[in-house]
Formats: structure tokens, sequence, C-alpha cells
């Protein structure tokens, strides 16, 4: 079971002023993590990018800065836990901290708005998380995206009560678009999602492979 959201701000960490449990300069590489302005699996996303603490930040679109109070997600208690970057400039000032291989060893969207996933799946990259989508896979660092418009008929929460959509085509056919995309790993739900992460983490704790020995004996 997951941590509920509202522990996001709880526990010895907690401060009223930022205190996070490690210096970023020296931590080991871990997660992006993107949030998008999606109401469906917002909670739940966080609640599962909190499992990861401290090997994870949080990335958010300047639509996800507007939806998380919404969903009674107070910003200033989420970045008591977390390192959390904002959408405040033109190109995506953030991203730079990929070039730096130590920092980041995936990037994760969760959950992405069918805006972000066409986006993505075009090759756009003028949010913050479309950019920091983009310029992983252009450095071979694996992509998960939790995209929400990926069934016939999608039941989730608005503000006020459940809704049940209806994603059209386009939303189906962008999901379709985004598995072709290079680097990237789409899921379509909340156990898809967990279960990607835990891939991702068994992954990077695998030892490296020994070098193949090309030396002949003469
Ligand atoms: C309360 C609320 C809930 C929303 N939920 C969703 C959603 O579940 N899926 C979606 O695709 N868009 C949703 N939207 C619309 C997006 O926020 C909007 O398309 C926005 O432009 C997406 O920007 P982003 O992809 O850069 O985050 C929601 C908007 C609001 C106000």
């Amino acid at each position: 079971m997951y941590r509920k959201l509202n522990n996001l701000a709880a526990g010895p960490t907690m401060t009223h002023t930022r205190s996070l449990p490690y210096d970023i300069d020296s931590a080991p590489a871990r997660f992006a993590w993107a949030v998008t302005g999606s109401g469906h699996g917002l909670v739940e996303s966080l609640e599962i990018a909190a499992t990861l603490l401290p090997h994870v930040d949080l990335f958010l679109s300047r639509a996800a800065q507007e939806v998380l109070p919404l969903y009674q997600i107070d910003l200033a208690q989420l970045k008591q836990r977390f390192r959390v970057f904002r959408d405040n400039s033109a190109s995506a000032v953030p991203v730079g901290m990929l070039y730096d291989e130590t920092r980041y060893h995936t990037v994760v969207v969760a959950p992405a708005t069918s805006n972000t996933v066409a986006k993505c799946a075009f090759g756009i990259s003028d949010t913050l998380p479309t950019n920091m989508f983009a310029q992983a896979g252009k450095l071979g660092i694996p992509g998960i995206v939790f995209a929400c418009d990926t069934q016939p008929v999608v039941v989730t929460k608005s503000p006020l009560d459940w809704v049940e959509l209806r994603p059209r085509n386009i939303e189906l056919d962008n999901v379709a678009r985004l598995r072709q995309i290079d680097h990237c790993h789409v899921v379509c739900s909340l156990d898809e999602l967990r279960a990607a992460i835990d891939a991702r983490i068994a992954d990077i704790r695998m030892p490296a492979p020994e070098a193949e020995s090309t030396c002949t004996s003469a």
C-alpha cells in the first residue's frame, strides 16, 4: 500500500522552511518526476513518487501547479519533502541538469495529460515536462510516461465528483504514437507505473556487465 499523500508533509523532516534529507550536489542520481495538469491519477502518482524519496525530484507544468490545489495538494507542503522545480522559464532551464549524468537516471511523467502525451508523441517541447521528456530521450535517459487517456472509457475524479470521459481517437492514436518514441515506456495504469519503476530500480541496481574480452592470446 502506498503512503497517503497527506503524509507527504508529515514525519521527522517536516519543518516550516524547506529542509531536504540530502544535498542535491552530492546525492546519487535519482528519478526526475514530471507532473502535468491531470486530475486523473494525480494524488496516486504523487503517492508513488513519495515512496522514492529522497531519490526523486518533481518538475511541474504550469497547469500542474494550478491543478494541485484543486485536489487539496498544497505546493508549500510538497516542497517540504520534495525538491520541486516549477515551469517559469521559456527555455526550461532545469533541463540542463539532465546533462550532468550523475543527477538523473530516469524521467517519469506521471500523470501525463492528453496534451502532454500529444506533445511528447510529436516531439514538441514547450513546457517543463515535455522538455524533460524530450531532452532525456536525446540523451538516452529512459522515460516512463503514465498516459491517462488510454481506454475507451476513463472514470476519473474531477474536483467535485467522479466523471466518465470517452477519449477520442486522436487521444488514443497519440498514445499509440508515443509508444514508438525512443527510450520511452508508456504505462496505462498505476499498477503498471509501479511495476515500471520497480523494474527500473532493479535495472539500476544490476551490476554493469563485465566488458567482453577482445584479447586473443598471441
Ligand atoms: C481540475 C482539472 C483536472 C484536469 N484533469 C485532466 C485530466 O485528467 N486529463 C487531461 O488530459 N487534462 C486534464 N485537465 C486539463 C489540463 O490541465 C490542460 O489540458 C492543460 O493545458 C495541460 O497542460 P500540461 O499538459 O502542460 O500540464 C484538467 C484540468 C483541470 C482544471
